[in-house]
């Protein structure tokens, strides 16, 4: 197998699916992993390079499950922990299941995929991790503690993981999204696009070509960092 293989979470849609295309379209061998994708290891009819696989990121069984799934492919050079969700409710509203599930998904999901992955990703060619943090790990609004909480952790578990892995020759790095509009029918008012440095919100093909330049082998001196990809958004100054 000649052709880079790439594990990618949450690959169905949104930000997962651009980062799909995007190592699909420089020749990799993508495998995406969603819990809406059809189950079991299914070649997509748009790709021959393209597998899907319905799995959930939070559950250690079905993790497990894929891992002896990806057997077949020998190693994994890439993997990118983009699965996320979000609940926004007021302290007093949010129920502590439900932080555990936002935690499990966007915190748990990631060390499960990497703790899972491991044996296979030390048999990759220039292996690498990138896990989808966000800017809200940083800056927070109101009502936001289990999403802004589980960012946080992704950004502290990509510097241990860097520092951990880097004896098997792998890197770790995060990527923090700011605003990503991935709903092409969204309606964005011109104050939406000019309260960014860049005069735009950010497109899901954005993180997507960070993805691809941060697996290279060009960004072979880059780990245990976080690239903020924001149009500008968290260094702007603003007194109200
Ligand atoms: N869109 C933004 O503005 C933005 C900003 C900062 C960070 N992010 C992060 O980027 C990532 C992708 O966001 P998006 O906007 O594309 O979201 P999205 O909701 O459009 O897509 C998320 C995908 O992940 C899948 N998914 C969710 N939970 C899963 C689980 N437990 N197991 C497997 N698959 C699961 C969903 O089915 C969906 O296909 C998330 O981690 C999100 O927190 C997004």
């Amino acid at each position: 197998m000649n052709k880079r293989i790439v594990v990618v979470t949450g690959g169905k849609r949104g930000i997962g699916a651009a980062v799909v295309d995007a190592f699909l379209a420089q020749g990799s061998l993508v495998i995406a992993l969603d819990r809406d994708f059809s189950p079991g290891l299914v070649r997509s009819e748009a790709s021959q390079d393209l597998y899907t696989y319905r799995g959930d990121v939070s559950q250690p069984i079905e993790v497990q499950a894929f891992t002896e799934v990806l057997q077949e492919f020998g190693r994994v050079d890439v993997l990118v922990n983009n699965a996320g969700i979000g609940i926004f409710k007021p302290l007093e509203d949010l129920e502590i299941d439900e932080w555990n599930y936002v935690l499990n998904t966007n915190l748990r999901g990631p060390f499960l995929m990497t703790k899972f992955l491991l044996p296979l990703l030390r048999k990759g060619q220039n292996p690498s991790i990138i896990n989808i943090a966000s800017t809200r790990a940083f800056q927070s609004e109101p009502n936001t503690e289990s999403y802004s909480a589980s960012k946080g952790g992704v950004v502290a578990l990509t510097h241990s993981l860097a520092v951990s892995l880097s004896r098997y020759g792998i890197r770790v790095n995060c990527i923090s999204p700011g605003w990503i509009e991935a709903n092409p029918d969204a309606e964005l008012t011109n104050e939406d696009h000019k309260q960014h440095l860049v005069g735009r919100v950010g497109v899901p093909s954005d993180i997507a070509h960070a993805c691809v330049y941060l697996a290279s082998p060009e960004a072979g001196f880059i780990t245990g960092t976080n690239l903020t990809i924001d149009g500008g958004m968290t260094v702007k100054m603003i007194y109200v």
